[in-house]
């Protein structure tokens, strides 16, 4: 999802906006754009492609000095991908007065308000929401822009955080936001506008996330925040906690490679001061306050998108065997429009590694409008569903800066983990159990060493297969949800298409689609359903698929049956997908490289959709 980045302050803004969008690159985008107030004029560059592009473009235009700029990498809503359409935009050319705007989210009422704006004479340049937006605040503006910017706001429906500046206003920027992420970085004489804190670490450690409906207006030595009606607003200052070396790529070629490897020190971290294996307990904090709503939940509902919707999908399995809760797991933007029952004694669970998905945020919302209590299972510390839930717990596995979920998964099903396990152990979950379950639990990041150890074995194996276009993953139980993560890894990085299932379910029309030498993959370790998936397997087979499973260590039966066998060590069977989803990260990683495509940036993908 796009990137904004804004400087006002002493130092020459061009090379800081161009760090800072290299910086929110992760977030995934088409096009890039800056503009600097440079002697009194707004001057304007944008590009379509990467940040390196922009730059070397301003490079060979002498480059842009002054002090106070923007820039934006824009992710495509409304207008073709061009240099038209990339932001920053500007008012009107020759009714004007020179204002800039860069802007993440939509204006839904665009086309109403460019009617409006036409019929007053204005001429557009682009086909985007945010060019509409550009010329409201230019009609609007009469020698005040924080008031030009406020009254625009009051017209607009939709998503926004923008920044906005103005050649007749040389000492003033003024942001709002509304629906999308947007964080001021407070400096020495300066300030750091960011989309996250990714872009601001660099420069300082003191922050404010914006609230919704909120304006501020800076100035080199000071800021205000006020409401879109002008009514002042203290805000929280923040201390960031991750740092420049968390979000640096070290010695690893990609981050999502580095992000895998973190995995085992993710989950230590996660687990500090939060599980006392002398004593089985589990303490957490976040949601201490409201222990009662969740014990004594009557139903409990989670909701998330993608990577996280199948975290929620391992979540279900563990609240039912650990709570006896009944649960429930739905797309968050379909939970969002089906008009749902909520009735009394419904917890709503929102997993979210950003905390900013759009489709996420709006099911929470109406969740708790029909009087759900909310808990956020969240990353990105001060994030909006991580501010607006009633109680939560952070995953604390550090900045995700990849594209495709790889910790961030493992830290949501490791935080649903020790949730369900408080709640179980303060309902009918034996201390036996629990002991059990946190003995086990505390092995899992040196186990998760030794599956890393498979990479190459993994490598070699996918290039048996890199040249098939079409792969099945399989699971049962608590390792179907696994299947579909694996599915979407290899295909919303490698492109290759991928369809996940619970392994039951093939022999109901998928199974047409096995032809010889095709690559389908089943997570087959021991547990509860272990031999249902042997005779999947064999079903497999006899039609001429390679089976490549991911298997417990020590299982010698399953090898005579499989083309390629991922060993993973032994762990009780709740605990399964926090070692068997590894397998199909490296190999999702592998399939990639050897492809030749971006892992870190795949097309079309943002990190955090915060459009619905
Ligand atoms: C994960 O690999 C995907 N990039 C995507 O499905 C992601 O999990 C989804 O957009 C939800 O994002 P969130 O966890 O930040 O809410
Ligand atoms: N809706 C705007 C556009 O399409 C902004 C998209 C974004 O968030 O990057 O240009």
């Amino acid at each position: 999802m796009c990137g904004i980045i804004a400087y006002i302050g002493t130092r020459d803004a061009t090379p800081i906006l161009i760090e800072g969008l290299k910086r929110l690159e992760y977030r995934g985008y088409d096009s890039a754009g800056l503009a600097v107030i440079s002697d009194g004029q707004v001057r304007v560059e944008r590009a379509v492609g990467r940040v390196h592009v922009l730059e070397e473009m301003i490079q060979q235009d002498g480059g842009l000095p002054g002090t106070l700029g923007m820039a934006h990498t824009r992710w495509a809503t409304h207008g073709a991908v061009n240099q038209a359409n990339a932001h920053p935009h500007m008012d009107d050319v020759e009714k004007g007065h020179g204002i800039a705007v860069v802007h993440n989210g939509i204006i839904e009422n665009h086309s109403v308000l460019k009617k409006y704006l036409k019929d007053k004479g204005h001429v557009f340049q682009s086909e985007t929401d945010t060019e509409v937006l550009a010329h409201l605040i230019g009609e609007l503006y009469k020698d005040d822009l924080e008031l030009a910017v406020q009254n625009a706001l009051k017209k607009v429906h939709g998503a926004y955080a923008i920044a906005v500046m103005c050649r007749k206003e040389p000492d003033t920027m003024v942001i709002a936001r509304k629906g999308s992420p947007l964080m001021i970085g407070i400096g020495n004489d300066e300030y750091i506008v960011a989309s996250d804190q990714s872009a601001i670490v660099a420069h300082t450690n003191q922050a404010l996330t914006l609230e919704d409906y909120t304006v501020a207006r800076l100035t080199r030595d000071s800021f205000r925040t006020t409401t879109v009606d002008n009514v002042p607003i203290t805000p929280e200052i923040q201390e960031l906690e991750c740092d420049l070396g968390q979000i640096e790529l070290g010695d690893f070629e990609h981050y999502m490679l580095k992000e895998i490897h973190e995995q085992p020190e993710a989950i230590r971290r996660s687990m500090q001061g939060r599980i006392d294996t002398a004593t089985g307990n589990v303490v957490l904090g976040g949601i201490s306050d409201h222990a009662n709503e969740l014990i004594n939940a009557r139903k409990i509902v989670m909701i998330g998108q993608g990577t996280a919707l199948h975290a929620a999908m391992i979540s279900e399995y563990l609240c039912e065997e650990l709570t006896r809760i009944p649960c429930e797991v739905e797309f968050a933007s379909e939970f969002r429009y089906r008009n749902p029952i909520v009735e009394e004694g419904t917890v709503v669970i929102a997993i979210s590694q950003s905390g900013e998905t759009a489709d996420t945020l709006a099911a929470l919302h109406e969740a708790k409008q029909r009087g759900a209590h909310s808990v956020g299972l969240v990353n990105v510390v001060g994030s909006t569903i991580a501010r607006e839930t009633d109680s939560g717990i952070y995953l604390r596995v550090g900045p995700e800066i990849g594209v495709a979920s790889t910790k961030a998964f493992i830290g949501q099903v490791l935080v649903s983990t020790m949730l369900m396990t408080y709640i179980g152990r303060r309902r009918f979950l034996s201390t036996e159990h629990v002991d059990r379950l946190l003995g086990q639990l505390d092995r899992i990041p040196s186990q998760i060493e030794m599956v890393l150890q498979l990479s190459d074995h993994i490598k070699d194996a996918v290039a048996r297969y890199i040249n098939r276009d079409n792969w099945l993953f399989l699971g049962r139980g608590v390792n179907y949800p696994v299947a579909l993560e694996g599915a979407l890894k290899l295909k919303e990085i490698s492109y290759i298409h991928a369809e996940g299932m619970p392994a039951a379910e093939m022999k109901h029309g998928p199974i047409a689609l096995i032809d010889e030498g095709m690559p389908v993959v089943f997570i087959a370790t021991r547990n509860s359903q272990y031999e249902k998936v042997l005779s999947n397997i064999e079903e497999v087979r006899s039609r001429g698929g390679h089976v490549i499973a991911v298997a417990t260590e020590g299982d010698t039966e399953i090898a005579s049956l499989c083309k390629e066998v991922f060993y993973v060590p032994d762990t009780m069977e709740h605990l399964q997908p926090l070692l068997t989803v590894v397998p199909l990260q490296l190999l999702a990683y592998h399939a990639t490289v050897m492809r030749g495509h971006d892992v870190d940036k795949p097309r079309n993908l943002a990190k955090s959709v915060t459009v619905e």
